[in-house]
């Protein structure tokens, strides 16, 4: 049987660890973390730390990244497929993916959630828990839903965006690249690039330059 490292064992890599689990496809699970203070976390062993995986190549051929940050967990997703890993999708049991959706690798999707027919995800996604993504909706690599957040059908999220818990998108909506959308906004226009927008219905509060989002 196949054995699965992951990449980051905080709050984040705790759930994907779970989910992994459920999914029965490694008979070993264990965690790289820069935290050199952690040895096991829920049984988990923590062997080294993030930048220690091509150590590990012979033994963990699959590879997951769960750390938080939209844009460092795809360079480094991209950086471990160069290097011959494999860096699966991770699905938890509980969930509704139509079966016309494309979902591509090192991206989670997490109990409760919901994606509907003929949506694309892109590399290193994380759909959260309890959150739902209709029919038709392309989300570029990195993106982070949070949980509870209801994105409508045939909306666009650009690469490294993160959209806070318990927000609302409508439908027919293109959000840009490295934006936010905070807690419990919601969304009904189009949103630019690397900006912060919040509020009913959101307006942008903050300009970005090119920085890195993730909780
Ligand atoms: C968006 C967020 C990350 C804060 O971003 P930030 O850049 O630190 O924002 P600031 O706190 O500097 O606030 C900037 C402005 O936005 C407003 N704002 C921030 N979050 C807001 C929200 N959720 N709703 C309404 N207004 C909000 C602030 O009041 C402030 O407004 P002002 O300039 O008029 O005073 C945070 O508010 C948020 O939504 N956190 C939720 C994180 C989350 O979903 N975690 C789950 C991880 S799985």
């Amino acid at each position: 049987m196949p054995k699965l490292m992951i990449l980051g064992a905080g709050g984040h890599g705790k759930v994907v660890a779970e989910i992994a689990e459920l999914m029965g496809r490694w008979d070993e699970i264990v965690f790289l973390d820069d935290n050199q203070k952690l040895s096991e976390v829920n049984g988990y062993k923590v062997i080294g730390t993030l930048n220690d995986y091509m150590a590990y190549k012979d033994r963990y051929q699959y590879a997951f990244v769960a750390i938080g940050n939209n844009k460092s967990r795809v360079e480094l997703i991209d950086n471990m497929i160069r290097k011959g890993l494999v860096v699966p999708t991770l699905i938890h049991p509980f969930t509704a993916i139509s079966a016309n959706c494309k979902i591509q690798e090192g991206t989670v999707v997490m109990a409760g959630a919901v994606i509907n027919t003929n949506t694309i995800i892109g590399k290193g996604c994380i759909v959260n828990t309890c959150s739902s993504i209709d029919h038709d909706c392309v989300f570029e690599d990195g993106v982070h839903i949070s949980p509870g957040v209801h994105i409508g059908g045939t909306t666009n999220i650009g690469k490294a965006t993160w959209v806070c818990v318990g927000a609302s998108v409508a439908n027919n909506v293109a959000i840009g690249k490295n934006a936010v959308v905070a807690a419990g906004a919601v969304v009904t226009k189009n949103i630019p690039d690397n900006v912060m927008v919040a509020g009913v219905p959101a307006v942008i509060k903050k300009q970005f330059g090119d920085v890195n989002h993730g909780s």
